[in-house]
């Protein structure tokens, strides 16, 4: 008898790890863990994934260009970034000529980052930071893209609030929402098809489109609604915002330093802006 109780709460304990470590992948345990599941995969991340060069091209890389060919140098986020693929998949088309920065809060997905864009590095920053509190200013970018990434993080209705902050109007979203078999096991980080759209729909966006991607993930389109403005690459030093205070973040030689509370930001020898590592 208690062999079989045994038996069975260490089934029911190896399922609870599955849920948790595997299929949500931390995302109910914080972004510590979620971060260093990420930072133990990293190496391995593009092994698993195996991205196809030209699926990534055909619905990635050509539509997001084409989205933003009528501004002559556009200024792209991709939040969480992990290896770079949005990146990589936007920087290869000719007819993009602006300038993308890539954030996440693994420095390991960065450090893969790093390498597998070094033939695009002029043209590409990393900033290491929690997608929770994005370190811009207001309708700053031409294109925010954060792609199977939301269901991650500890609230994705406050990290759509924050990606549509910093999109200027006029400018492109796009996103993925988790469907398929797993989504089920993600209560409150996916969404069913219809109600993500709705949710898009509570903020200012127009032209909102929900189409089905691949079998985990649904991909959305958008455009903030408001009279276009701005727009094209800015040197870093004009938006970058201390997510702590707030303040403006300077840099002479060396890190930047906010103006309002002094917090200083490193920037690593691999060329990362480590927000996360406010000293
Ligand atoms: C499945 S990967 C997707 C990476 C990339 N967007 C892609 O499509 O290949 C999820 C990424 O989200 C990042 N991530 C998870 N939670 C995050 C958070 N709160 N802030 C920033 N990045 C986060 C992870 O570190 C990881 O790199």
């Amino acid at each position: 008898m208690i062999g079989i109780a045994l038996a069975l709460g260490l089934i029911l304990l190896g399922l609870l790890l599955y849920w948790q470590l595997v299929i949500a992948e931390g995302t109910y345990l914080g972004p510590r863990v979620v971060t260093l599941l990420y930072d133990w995969s990293a190496r391995a991340y593009e092994r698993i994934k195996q991205f196809d060069v030209g699926a990534e091209q055909w619905f990635l890389g050509i539509p997001l260009a084409r989205a933003l060919e009528l501004i002559p140098a556009p200024l792209v986020l991709d939040v969480a970034t992990g290896t770079g693929r949005l990146p990589r998949a936007l920087l290869r088309q000719p007819s993009f000529r602006g300038h993308v920065i890539g954030l996440d809060l693994s420095r390991r997905m960065l450090c893969e980052a790093v390498r597998r864009t070094a033939q695009f590095a002029d043209r590409l920053t990393f900033v290491w930071q929690d997608a929770c509190h994005l370190p811009f200013d207001d309708d700053t970018f031409d294109g925010v893209t954060c792609l199977e990434a939301l269901e991650f993080t500890p609230n994705p209705r406050a990290v759509l609030a924050e990606l549509v902050r910093v999109l200027r109007p006029g400018g492109v979203l796009l996103v993925t929402n988790r469907v398929g078999r797993d989504a089920k096991f993600l209560p409150g980080r996916a969404f069913p098809r219809d109600e993500f759209e709705h949710l898009l729909r509570e903020f200012p966006l127009e032209e909102v489109k929900v189409r089905p991607w691949q079998v985990d993930y649904d991909l959305a389109w958008a455009v903030k609604a408001g009279t276009p403005q701005g727009g094209g690459v800015r040197p870093l030093e004009e938006i970058l915002r201390c997510p702590a205070c707030g303040g403006r973040l300077n840099r002479e030689t060396g890190p930047f330093r906010c103006t309002g509370c002094n917090r200083v930001y490193p920037i690593a020898e691999d060329g990362v802006v480590e927000i996360a590592r406010a000293l």
